[in-house]
């Protein structure tokens, strides 16, 4: 499957088609519509500005779907690869949900933010655990500062989190593994193109990518399946 030395870094980037199989809904596999509207409609600082009771109603959804779901064999291959390699491998998610560290993975990058973390639209309050869901009519949250609580997710038009450390991990790498993700949304799509000849790529998912071209192996099938295989073939 993959043969990986005893020196190789490994990158990996995992997207909505790992949680699937844990009965999360993609985005674009489904057309990425809720209630009719498109996800860049309730997930941006436009529509927090105009309707945040609506973009509450939407991740308070979030919440409950993603608060009854389990890990998968994909998020407990990835936990058992991080067991083996150590700090030799770099687990960067653009899920929101916790599925990865309830699988056991100890160092996960949220790049898009945590479903279950809110924090403040206004003060410097840190982020801080939320499994709180806010539907009409129930009030929505303030901080003590007056402020709005948001939900602590990137929205479309801002920066994800911990590039800095990401370019780091993408810089060191030898081995780019992205699997269960369309390649279609910045940064994170770019991501196989930067480690370019540098590291060997990989793409692991249910159906080619739109930057397949950059990867030079792909391995199609659902990655509940697929992790497990590629996890167990590395020593
Ligand atoms: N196993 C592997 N891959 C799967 C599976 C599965 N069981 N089911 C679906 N897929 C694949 C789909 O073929 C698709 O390529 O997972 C990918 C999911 O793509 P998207 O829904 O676009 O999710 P993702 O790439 O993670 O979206 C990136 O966009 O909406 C924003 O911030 C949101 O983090 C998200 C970002």
């Amino acid at each position: 499957m993959v043969a990986i030395s005893a020196t190789d870094r490994v990158f990996v980037l995992t997207g909505a088609g790992v949680s699937a199989e844990s009965g999360i809904p993609t985005f674009r596999g489904v057309n990425g519509l809720w209630r009719n509207y498109r996800i860049e409609e309730v997930a941006s600082p436009d529509a927090w500005r105009h309707d945040p009771r609506l973009v509450w109603e939407f991740y308070s959804m979030r919440r409950r779907v993603a608060a009854s779901a389990t890990p998968n064999p994909a998020h407990l291959a990835l936990a058992s690869l991080e067991q083996k390699l150590g700090e030799r491998l770099f687990l960067c998610t653009q899920n929101v949900d916790d599925l990865h560290d309830q699988a056991g993975s100890i160092r996960v990058v949220h790049m898009h933010g945590e479903l279950f973390k809110s924090r403040c639209d206004t003060c410097s309050r840190a982020p801080f655990r939320d499994t709180n869901t806010y539907d009409p009519p129930a009030e929505l949250p303030r901080c003590d500062c007056g402020g709005r609580i948001r939900p602590h997710i990137c929205w479309f038009g801002e920066v994800p989190f911990e590039l800095d450390r990401i370019f780091r991990a993408l810089d060191e790498c030898t081995v780019f593994i992205a699997a269960g993700t369309s390649g279609v949304v910045e940064p994170a799509a770019s991501f196989v193109a930067h480690v370019g000849g540098r590291a060997r790529t990989i793409y692991v998912g249910a159906e080619e990518p739109a930057n397949a071209s950059a990867f030079t192996e792909c391995h199609l099938g659902k990655a509940g399946e697929v992790l497990p295989l590629l996890a167990d073939s590395i020593q």
